[in-house]
């Protein structure tokens, strides 16, 4: 028998999540839509002064250094379904940056669709909406910059820095990134994000 949202609602608030719950009452205002519950681990910087859409089992962890959301007025920060964000990611959107389903993005990462400065006076400042696909995985310490889209299943190895499109399936690094590798489409790494608590 279809249980009443109500108590669907409240049967969720078991005492293991009553500290989700405060987290979600702390911070709910601060996304524009939400899928699901979101996983935030530690207490994360939300500057939202855009719109924020967040898909289902969404994790955020900052248990040893904050995550950062920064969304300026205009700007668009979507997220999809099951999308894990690890300690001390900065994510700064002045356009539109979109996060596909699965995706993992490991400790300290950076990215930034907007120069925010143009190089002279009367230059254009850079900048271009970022698109990262799904079941991407960004390790450690990685940039992506403005205008960059990353396709389904890519790796972008730690410490590179993104200028230019990834292909699907590419596993890039360095400075500026290239790809060292494809991967075999027939294997689909799938990322498994932790269970919510
Ligand atoms: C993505 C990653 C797993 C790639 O591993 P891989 O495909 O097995 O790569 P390999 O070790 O076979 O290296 C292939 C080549 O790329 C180079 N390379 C690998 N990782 C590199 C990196 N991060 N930056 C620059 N070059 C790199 C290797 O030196 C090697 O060069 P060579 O052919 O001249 O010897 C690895 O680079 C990485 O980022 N590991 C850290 C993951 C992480 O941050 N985890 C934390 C949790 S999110």
């Amino acid at each position: 028998m279809a249980r009443h949202p109500l108590v669907k609602s409240l049967s969720w608030l078991k005492p293991t999540r009553w500290p989700q719950a405060l987290k979600l009452a702390v911070y709910g205002w601060r996304f524009t839509t939400l899928g699901g519950p979101p996983n935030l681990i530690g207490w994360p910087d939300i500057g939202n002064d855009g719109e924020l859409h967040v898909g289902k089992g969404f994790t955020l962890i900052g248990n040893i250094h904050r995550c950062s959301l920064g969304i300026y007025p205009g700007a668009v920060l979507r997220i999809g379904d099951n999308v894990v964000i690890n300690n001390g990611t900065i994510i700064s959107t002045r356009l539109a940056i979109t996060i596909g389903d699965g995706t993992g993005i490991g400790y300290h990462c950076l990215l930034m669709d907007s120069d925010g400065h143009p190089l002279a006076p009367g230059e254009p400042i850079h900048e271009g909406p970022i698109t990262i696909g799904n079941h991407v995985w960004i390790a450690s310490k990685a940039t992506i910059l403005q205008g960059v889209t990353i396709g389904d299943f890519a790796v972008v190895a730690t410490g590179a820095v993104v200028t230019k499109d990834v292909p699907a399936y590419a596993v890039v690094a360095g400075v500026p990134a290239k790809v060292i590798r494809m991967l075999d489409p027939s294997i689909q790494w799938r990322f498994h994000p932790p269970e919510a608590f």
